[in-house]
Parts: structure tokens; sequence; C-alpha cells
């Protein structure tokens, strides 16, 4: 019964299986292997548009080397205050963007608005004694397993556009953004104003394999630079076309999704019929929180279940101090019987 992350599962057999097809013979290094080529083509047909994009192995990575081509040092980025970027990279945004200031704003749910960025731009008034903002990064799925539907992603970009910033998505649960909202990859990215998207693929059943995504085809100019400089350039960079083809292929990615997403509403459902437990944020993707006591937390981890307490910032005075704000996340690997088996301690209570 582990639930405490996508990550914590394996790799999906398919991928597996094509990382050691592309074990045989030699290959071209740096990303002139035909599996690196193919995945950018491959990535060109699932978005329906021109694009870059490079291969790199950790969604950190991703996220401080895409920003660092959006802002310069002396910018800003806007992001909500539970973003990754924000609080689980330490520093790394900043040092790849060379000291950009990384603004997290606390909102309800995990999601900033338009009306909140504007009004954190109206408090840019002392010109270069502010730092420039430069970029609004958005999670999707948020750390809060709520989603950005496209017209919101939309609505932010049509704030932030005529100011000259740029739009990132933070995707490494993108998959699980696009399962929840039944949307296609282009009207969730490019067609609502993305210009660059950190696309995830390790959560959701790669090894080691996220993509860095220009749609805004200037910004990536110099990139492959900017990836070589921050180590991210890998030799032997015929394993990770191989697994985003593998990933790609017949829709698995968006398959695997959809399978997190359906446990994630099973157990939902299933912790609702739960008096003590509070469920309150709409579940959208593959993670589910959950305010419980701090007993039935504590009973259910001595019996064996793996999750965690999570930090309460958003929930303000809607959580007592003997109760948790535990996270759930749900991978395409999770045993349905986990979640059943889960939800027959919590009946006991
Ligand atoms: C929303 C989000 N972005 C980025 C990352 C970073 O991924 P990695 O752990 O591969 O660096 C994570 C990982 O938990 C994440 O949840």
């Amino acid at each position: 019964m582990n639930f405490a992350s996508d990550n914590v599962y394996g790799v999906h057999p398919k991928v597996l299986g094509a990382l050691a097809a592309a074990n045989e013979g030699t290959a071209p290094s740096y990303g002139g292997d035909v599996y690196t080529a193919q995945a950018e083509e491959k990535l060109k047909e699932v978005f329906g548009c021109d694009l870059r994009a490079f291969l790199v192995t950790s969604g950190t990575a991703a996220n401080g080397l895409a920003l660092s081509a959006l802002t310069p040092g002396y910018g800003a980025v806007i992001c909500h205050a539970e973003a990754h970027i924000a609080v689980d990279e330490c520093n790394s945004p900043e040092l790849f963007t060379g000291g950009a200031k990384i603004l997290g704003l606390p909102a309800q749910g995990g999601k900033i608005t338009p009306a909140l960025v504007e009004k954190t731009l109206k408090g840019f008034i002392r010109g270069e004694h502010d730092p420039k903002p430069k970029a609004v990064s958005l999670t999707n799925a948020t750390e809060l397993g709520t989603c950005y539907a496209p017209h919101e992603v939309k609505a932010m970009s049509e704030l932030i556009r005529p100011r000259g910033m740029k739009l990132h998505m933070d995707g490494a649960r993108i998959a699980n953004a696009l399962a929840g909202l039944g949307v296609t990859p282009a009207e969730l990215t490019w067609k609502a104003g993305v210009d660059a998207l950190s696309f995830g693929a390790t959560k959701n059943g790669a090894m080691m394999l996220e993509a860095v995504i220009f749609f805004d085809l200037p910004l990536a100019e110099d990139f492959a630079y900017r990836r070589m400089r921050g180590g991210q350039l890998m030799s032997k960079s015929r394993y990770l076309g191989a697994q985003m083809l593998a990933y790609l292929e017949d829709e698995l990615w968006l398959e695997n999704a959809r399978r997190a997403n359906r446990l994630a509403l099973r157990l939902r459902d299933g912790l609702r019929q739960a008096a003590a437990i509070r469920i309150p944020n709409p579940v959208e993707a593959n993670e589910v929180f959950a305010i419980m006591p701090r007993g039935l937390y504590d009973r259910l981890l001595a019996a064996g279940a793996k999750f965690y307490d999570w930090m309460p910032d958003s929930l303000g005075d809607a959580i007592a101090p003997d109760e948790v704000f535990a996270r759930f996340v749900l991978s395409f690997a999770t045993p349905e019987e986990d979640v059943d088996d889960f939800l027959r301690l919590v009946a006991k209570g």
C-alpha cells in the first residue's frame, strides 16, 4: 500500500523493453542518434505543431533550464507558493537563471489566478529596485492534485503576454492533467499560450526522462548550450530517446495516466465514506489530499500504508492541530487491490 509518490513505482515494461532494444550495437553520442531525433519528431506529432524538444533526466533540471531561457538573473518568475520550483528544488531555478527571483503566491487549491498575478504585478513599481517580472510558471497538474483548464492557462497568458512576460508550464504530471481534463496536448499548452513546457515522463512510466519543450521557437536558441552547461546533455542520449518513443507510442503515456487518475477517484470515493475524513480539493489528476485525525493517520501507517503528511500551509484554519493533511499519490503501477485494502483499513477506523 504505497501511496507516497508516483516515483516510488518502477518503469513500465514497454519502456524497459525499448531500452533493451536500443542497447544493440553502437549509436552516435550526445544526441546525434536516431532515437533522440525521432523523439523530437514524435513530440511534434503529439502536440500537433512545430516545436523544439530537449531531453533531460530530471524534472528539476527541466524546470531550471527551461526558466533560464525565459528570464535573466534580474528577472522574477511568479508561481504558486507551493510550486516545486519555489520550495522543492533547493534554489536550482535561481542557480540556472543566474539569480532570478522565484516569487511564490499563496492561493487556494494549488492554483494562482490572473487576478492574483495582476495584483502582484502592480507591486512592481520601483523600477530596477525590483526584479523585472519575466515569466509565470503554472504547475499542471498542480502540487495539490488540481488542474488548470485550457481557458485558465489562456487567461494567464493573455494577462502576461502584453507585458512581455513568458508562460512556463511545469508538466511533471501533464499526462495526468490531460487525462483528467480530457483535452488535447495542444489545447492545454501552445494553443493556450504556453511558451515553454517541462514535459514529465518519469513519474508516469519512464525511467529518468523529461523534456524541455519550446513552442516559442526563438526561446530555444542557445538552449543546447544551456543544457550542456547544466550537465544535462547525455552522451548516451539514445536511451532517453528510446524511452520517449516507447512512452508516447500508442498513447502509453495517456493510458498510464488514465489508470492512475481512475485509482485516485476510487480512493477519493472510498475515503469520502469515512466520517472522520474531509477532502478539501477536487481530485482532478492522480493525487488525493485528505484531512484526517492524527490518530487514524498513525494507525494507518502502523498497519503498513505509506503516504505523507503534507504541508498544510494552504489550508489555514481548515485544519485542526490534531489533524493531518495527508497526501496520496496514485501511479500507473499502483495495484488496484492496494486501494481496496487501504480503504478496508480506513473503514476499521
Ligand atoms: C510538480 C513537480 N515538478 C517537478 C518535479 C521534479 O522532478 P524530479 O524529482 O525528477 O527532479 C516534481 C517531483 O516531485 C514535481 O512534483
